[in-house]
């Protein structure tokens, strides 16, 4: 009975496009669809503390730990969707990204230290570290959407 579920739920999925340990070879324009997505992701969990964080709206700490908890998950999401194959498929990815993938990870490691930071201080509970680090991170998702993110 278990197995038989197993089954009918893994080729369920299978029809949905993934089977197992196929992730290495998902088509470029599903990666980018997936990488696209994790970043529409980051930016609703993230600039939305924006008014927050600048105090055009009442402070909330919950929310800015919640979110930043999200963040973190989700910020490791988008990095492994920027392989060469996608190069060819149409994106706001800059042909830099490809070119100099070396700073592109540094980019995307130095938002992951800053957003480590953000959550760290979400967790200490000091309003004004939370939005000090919130800024910090802002100026890591800019400072690759820059140099690597046609400009919108
Ligand atoms: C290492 C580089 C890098 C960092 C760091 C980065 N981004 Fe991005 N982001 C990109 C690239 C490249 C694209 C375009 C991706 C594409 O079109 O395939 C993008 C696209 C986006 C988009 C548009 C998604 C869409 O297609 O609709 C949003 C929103 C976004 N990023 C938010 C963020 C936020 C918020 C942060 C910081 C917390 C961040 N990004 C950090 C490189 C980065």
């Amino acid at each position: 009975m278990r197995k038989q579920l197993l089954a009918a739920g893994l080729s369920l999925a299978i029809g949905m496009g993934y089977s197992l340990g196929a992730f290495a070879q998902a088509k470029p324009e599903t990666l980018v669809k997936q990488r696209q997505s994790a970043m529409t992701l980051m930016g609703k969990y993230f600039f939305s503390l924006g008014p927050m964080a600048q105090g055009k709206a009442p402070y909330d700490a919950a929310i800015f730990a919640r979110n930043a908890g999200y963040l973190e998950v989700l910020s490791k999401m988008p990095w492994d969707g920027f392989t060469p194959a996608t190069a060819e498929i149409k994106s706001a990815a800059l042909p830099e990204v490809y070119k100099d993938a070396a700073k592109f990870k540094a980019a995307a490691d130095a938002a992951e230290i800053s957003i480590g930071k953000f959550v760290a201080a979400t967790k200490s509970g000091n309003e004004a570290s939370v939005k000090t680090a919130f800024g910090d991170t802002l100026k890591t998702c800019i400072a690759c959407h820059d140099g690597f993110r046609a400009k919108q």
